[in-house]
């Protein structure tokens, strides 16, 4: 056999074992995660949210709000911001408005370091994020990734990083990191949006490993598709789909129990763990046959060839008369 035949085939060989312990290991956290005594985090009484004024971020803030309870809300929109102000105001809790981009590093550093000073902060969800489709750089590969990669990678690293040495000094805190169970697979026509959540969801389960002795929680959220305006202009079929107050029930609880990571709803994060488990030929087949490609279904060009086939078609017929 030559050596490119036995590096398949004990790559091969590797990956299933691999695959084999990873079930193993899985089913032994799972038990461990029920038996195992969880101290859980202790409720929070500052808490920072970016992107609160919208979606996901927006129904945290007054699910959060009581009072005693301060709440940091930033996004870019200062009208829509005063409008969760005045809900979280109404429910008993301070509130503190910025409106600021999360791209913005040392406007971030400055104001969180400021905020901080005052009210220490208990909780930060790093939750500020853009879509293909909300940034609207649907069709443009590199656009999408320029356009994306800032908000949701640096923007979440700009949110986080000024408050590691501030919590760590005072032995306590937590970090929310919003992923996304897209950060478990690639998706069709999201390729900028996955590679972003796969990429924070990464740094944040090794952040969690590096905080965990000094008394800082790290948790990853994982959300499947939630009923928000980032959905609202999805023109896909999403699997799953579940409303706000679900996904508000399932993050605030994985936060308070200190989970890891926090994904849902479970027949969509299984979906994702398929989808990230695919082997690439499998993946390319289906893509090529124009069906479940990721999570989404393909979507079909004008002569029912899947629209990569007829990208792909024009772009050889562009090289062909070039
Ligand atoms: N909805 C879902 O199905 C779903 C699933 C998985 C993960 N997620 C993640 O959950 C998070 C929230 O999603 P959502 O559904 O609530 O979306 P959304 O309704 O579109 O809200 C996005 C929020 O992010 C803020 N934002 C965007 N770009 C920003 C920037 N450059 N600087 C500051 N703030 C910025 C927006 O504020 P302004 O409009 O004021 O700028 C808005 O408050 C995102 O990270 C998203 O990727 C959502």
């Amino acid at each position: 056999m030559s050596l490119y035949a036995w590096t398949v085939v004990c790559g091969w060989a590797a990956s299933q074992v691999a695959a084999l312990l990873t079930c193993v290991i899985s089913v032994l956290d799972l038990i461990w995660s029920v038996v195992a005594p969880r101290k859980g985090a202790p409720a929070p009484r500052v808490v920072l949210i970016t992107g609160a004024s919208s979606g996901i971020g927006k129904a945290l803030a007054i699910d959060y709000a009581s009072p005693g309870m301060t709440l940091v809300l930033t996004g870019r929109n200062m009208e829509r911001l005063r409008e969760v102000s005045d809900a979280c105001d109404a429910k008993g809790a301070a509130v503190i408005l910025k409106a600021i981009d999360v791209t913005d590093e040392s406007g971030m550093r400055d104001w969180i370091a400021a905020v901080d000073t005052d009210h220490p902060i208990d909780l930060v969800v790093a939750n500020a994020g853009v879509s293909e489709a909300t940034a609207a750089v649907q069709n443009d590969p590199a656009g999408a990734a320029r356009t994306i990669l800032p908000i949701n990678v640096f923007g979440l690293l700009n949110t986080v990083v000024p408050l590691i040495e501030p919590m760590k000094a005072r032995g306590r805190g937590q970090i929310a990191i919003v992923s996304s169970l897209a950060g478990f697979g690639p998706i069709t026509s999201s390729a900028a949006y996955s590679a972003s959540k796969a990429a924070v969801k990464t740094w944040g389960e090794a952040l969690r490993t590096e905080l965990l002795c000094f008394g800082v929680r790290v948790n990853v959220v994982c959300p499947g598709f939630v009923r928000s305006p980032m959905t609202a202009v999805n023109k896909f079929y999403m699997p799953g789909l579940i409303n706000m107050d679900e996904a508000i029930a399932c993050i605030r609880e994985g936060l308070a129990c200190d989970l890891p990571v926090i994904a849902f709803p479970s027949f969509t994060y299984f979906l994702a763990q398929m989808s990230g488990a695919l082997p690439v030929a499998a993946r390319e087949a289906l893509a090529r046959l124009g069906v479940l490609s990721g999570l989404f279904f393909y979507r079909r060009g004008p002569k029912g060839r899947s629209a990569a086939a007829e990208s792909a078609g024009s772009e050889g017929a562009a090289s062909k008369r070039d």
